[in-house]
């Protein structure tokens, strides 16, 4: 039975433990103010610091701290350190933590389903079609809508497109019969795998590559940034290059942290984000691309391109879950996302 690092949960739990029991006392020094040491601003994150947004992770902190002169610091906390995907969000809504940039999948299981219009397989043709949503005016509504649940939506960034692994290669339909597939707790994503005829499993980023190593699941889906920085070349035989559908990054702060600063210190954070998201989005690709430059020569995983016939039979077996997600998010999201998209 695979189970995650019973210490690593313990003091995660205790560390939630605390944050709830600071917030429940409101408590104004849970975020993040030290009144006499200036600022401190703790953004957890669950991949590794080699990886878009890891690097741009730390591009923000050097811009803030840089800018700020030191007075604002910034903890970068990567690979799932301190919080996971099980626990990320409510850290962050208790003050245990300022900032996160989950994956834009895992916004539906905290009430925010259209965020998963993101995971819709074949629907954007590459990342210029992604920004026509992030950088326009439904990008800005989705993230205005954060605040039903006292987040602050400060903007997207960019992984990439994700391809298929398994132990076989996946390039169409057939080939996922029966697998028992990693996927990220979105809807859209696991109804994805179902129509393909695989079983979706939900499992957090940090345990998927143990996961994979010990067979309690016998695929997933990634960019190959992240493939690469978690070493599940070692534990996939084979890479499928399907580029189905996108991966991308929200970066939230807690409310009432970001209320609770002066508005020059949250302008120059805003800033900043801005420019270390426009970083990592210009590094993507490269890192992506250096990323299967890297699995083609490490020997250990057998690279498959889906020649269009292949790609048409996915992307048709995949189609009924673009309206399986209009049914649940009312079907006003689709058009406008399909609007937007053929401007
Ligand atoms: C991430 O890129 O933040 C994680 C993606 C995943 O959970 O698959």
């Amino acid at each position: 039975m695979f189970n995650p690092s019973t210490v690593a949960f313990t003091s995660r739990r205790r560390a939630l433990q605390r944050a709830a029991a600071v917030a429940a006392a409101g408590a104004a020094s849970v975020c993040g103010w030290a009144a006499s040491a200036g600022l401190t601003i703790r953004l957890s994150h669950v991949v590794a610091e080699d990886t878009p947004k890891g690097l741009a992770a730390q591009r923000f902190r050097a811009l803030v701290e840089e800018r700020s002169g030191g007075r604002i610091r910034v903890q970068v906390y990567p690979s799932a350190r301190l919080y996971g995907d099980h626990d990320e969000m409510q850290a962050l809504q208790l003050g245990a933590v300022e900032m996160l940039a989950p994956s834009l999948s895992k916004f539906g299981r905290i009430g925010f389903a259209e965020f998963e219009l993101f995971d819709l397989p074949f629907l954007f043709p590459d990342a210029a079609s992604v920004r026509r949503i992030t950088q326009g005016e439904l990008g800005r509504r989705m993230l205005a809508r954060l605040s039903r649940q006292h987040l602050v939506g400060l903007g997207f960034m960019d992984n990439g497109f994700k391809h298929m692994s398994a132990n076989r290669p996946l390039l169409e339909p057939a080939h996922f019969v029966g697998l028992r597939m990693r996927v990220q707790a979105s809807g859209v994503i696991a109804a994805q795998m179902r129509a393909l005829g695989a079983r979706p499993v939900t499992l957090s980023f940090s345990e998927t590559r143990q996961a994979l190593a010990t067979g309690v699941v016998d695929g997933t889906e990634n960019p190959i940034s992240n493939f690469w920085t978690q070493r599940m070349h070692e534990v996939q035989t084979d890479l499928s290059l399907t580029q189905h559908a996108y991966l991308g990054y929200a970066f939230v702060a807690n409310q009432r942290f970001w209320q609770g600063m002066p508005a020059g210190d949250r302008h120059l954070i805003e800033q900043a984000l801005r420019e270390a998201a426009q970083y990592g989005n210009q590094i993507a690709d490269a890192q992506n691309d250096s990323a299967l430059q890297a699995l083609q020569q490490s020997g250990f995983t057998r690279v498959h391109v889906p020649d269009p016939a292949q790609v048409a039979r996915l992307r048709a077996a995949v189609a009924p879950v673009h309206d399986g997600l209009a049914r649940r998010v009312g079907q006003q999201w689709l058009s406008d996302v399909r609007q937007a998209l053929a401007t």
